[in-house]
Parts: structure tokens; sequence; C-alpha cells
């Protein structure tokens, strides 16, 4: 199936990722084997006007372990020509000459569209902006929910934290979107609540949802709880922050066959007491990063 660039969620549509998740599962397969080197000719560009642990690694990763090479900046705010004024746009373009591939996080909602519209190579966005999206982390997230529940027909799921400017809960929300049955309870301090423009989504698409600002309520109700950070500073009441922290008395409220998934990274929003109970994923959510990283590499080259 063709994928020219990855830049949002609505891209997707059910077979494809069925397809990309059936390669993850093969890129795990491969790893276990050490890789190949079937994409020695290829090149990837990774520019991140941000700072980033996960999605730059593990995009490297999965880079080295397709036989591909890389070419990287850490802080494309500080060691490009964006210093010198130089837009995005001239940037890419030039990358473009010199890659096969580029994974941009950028620091504008919209910075990985305008990447793409000028680049004759493959775009992958890696989380541009607040309030944007990061489509390869939603897409990592799902991943980590079908590998261990099978099916998403029917999947609840409760989405914490700092919710209006998180790009990885706008990207999964809209691909949970694409499923039959699936309830989705957003909780988090009314003033940071999930934009309306997802609301809208969602009720275009017959989502069920539920807004919630008490943890406490929907623990017990659902499949998946994901959990994301809050920055103080954006809440009027912060003495109420601690409610929404995960920790080993919440964790009694979840199913026994419910997990728990986290971006990353974590601040005081799960205690360090929940990473050793079977139900804690989030570590494995991270690695399987890798492989969906690399699914989507080979699926935009395929696609060419
Ligand atoms: N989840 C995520 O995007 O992590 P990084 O910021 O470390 O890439």
């Amino acid at each position: 199936m063709k994928l020219q660039h990855v830049v949002e969620s609505q891209q997707f549509t059910v077979p494809l990722l069925m397809e990309l998740f059936d390669r993850s599962r093969r890129m795990e397969r491969l790893v276990a084997r050490g890789g190949t080197h079937d994409y020695s000719n290829r090149i990837m560009a990774t520019l991140f006007y941000e700072p980033s642990t996960r999605t730059r690694f593990s995009f490297e990763a999965a880079m080295y372990r397709l036989g591909g090479k890389v070419l990287s900046t850490e802080q494309a705010k500080v060691f490009s020509s964006e210093v010198e004024g130089e837009q995005l746009e001239d940037t890419i373009r030039i990358l473009a000459g010199y890659s096969d591939v580029i994974v941009v996080r950028h620091n504008e909602a919209g910075g990985a569209k305008r990447a793409a519209k000028v680049s004759p190579v493959p775009v992958i966005n890696a989380g541009d902006g607040k309030g944007g999206q990061h489509p390869t982390q939603a897409l990592l997230d799902l991943y980590t929910i079908h590998r261990e529940r099978k099916s998403l027909e029917g999947l609840s799921i409760a989405i914490i934290g700092e919710l209006d400017e998180g790009r990885t809960v706008r990207s999964l929300a809209y691909l949970l979107s694409k499923f039959d049955r699936v309830k989705i309870y957003f909780v988090s301090p009314p003033e940071v609540q999930m934009k309306p423009d997802i609301l809208q989504h969602l009720e275009e698409h017959q989502v069920w949802y539920a807004l919630e600002s008490d943890i406490s309520k929907v623990l017990g109700e659902v499949d998946v709880v994901y959990q994301t950070r809050i920055r103080p500073e954006r809440v009027a009441d912060r003495k109420k922050l601690a409610s929404y922290t995960l920790d080993g008395r919440l964790l009694k409220a979840m199913r026994s066959d419910a997990m728990v998934l986290h971006p990353l990274p974590r601040t005081v929003e799960i205690d360090k007491a929940v990473d050793d109970d079977p139900r804690a994923l989030y570590f494995r959510q991270a690695k399987n990063g890798l492989f969906v990283r690399m699914a989507l590499l080979t699926l935009v080259w395929d696609g060419e």
C-alpha cells in the first residue's frame, strides 16, 4: 500500500494499520536475528528542533538495524542554519538532496506538513508543536495494544493528562476513531481537557467518549490506562495534581487484565512502584517503537 509521507494519523486506514503491524512483528523477528543489510544503500536524515530520547534514538536504531546510514543533528535549533535565519522549507530541500527519508520533529504545529509539501523524499513527522501530532508514537501505542489484546474493536481506554496540547494523545484519538465500539474517557483537569476539534472528529465518526476529571471513576472500567504528563504551570489548582498520579493505591482499582501505557518521558504521573506491576507496559511500548519505525521506513520506501 502506498504511503509517501507520514504527517498525521488520519492518513492511516485500518488495512494499512494491519499491514504496518504485520511488518512490525516481522521486524521484531528480524532484530532478534541481528537485523538486515537490505537497506544498506539508504540514508535517513533526522532533523530535530526539539529534544528527544525515544523517537530520535529508535528511528536511528531502526535505520541501523535495516542496514542503512544516518545523518543527524542533535539540536537543529542550534546546529542547523536556522540559526542564520534559514527557513524550514529550504533546509528540507537541501537534506532531500542528501538522504532518502527525513524524520523531522518541529517546534510548530504543522511543521511536518510544511516539510512534506516541498520534499521529494518521504518526510516522517516525529512530533510537531504543541497541539500538533505525533503519529509514529500513536502507531506504536496502537501496535502495543494490538499485540497484547489481538483486537482493537471494543477497546475501552482512559487517556489521562494535559490533553489539549498533547500531540501524542491527539494522534492516538484519530487512530482509535477508525475502530468499532471504541470507548474513550478523557481524564484531565478541566482547563487542559481535549480540544473541541478532536471531540468533533469523534462525534463525526460515532465514537463514544466522556470527559472526566476524576481518575478513580474510570480506572476500573477500562482495558488501557494511557497516562501522560501534566505541566503544573498549566493547572489552576496545583494541589489537585497529585490526584492524577497513578500509584499503588489506584493500581488496585484497575482490572487485572488491563494495561498501563505512557508515551514517556514521565515525571510524577506514574509512581515508580507501578513499574514492577505486570500491567505496566510502558517500557515494552517504547521498545516497540523500534519495530514500528523499522516497519514505517520500509513501508514508505516500498511505496516509491
Ligand atoms: N514519546 C516521545 O516522543 O519521547 P521523546 O520525546 O523522548 O522522543
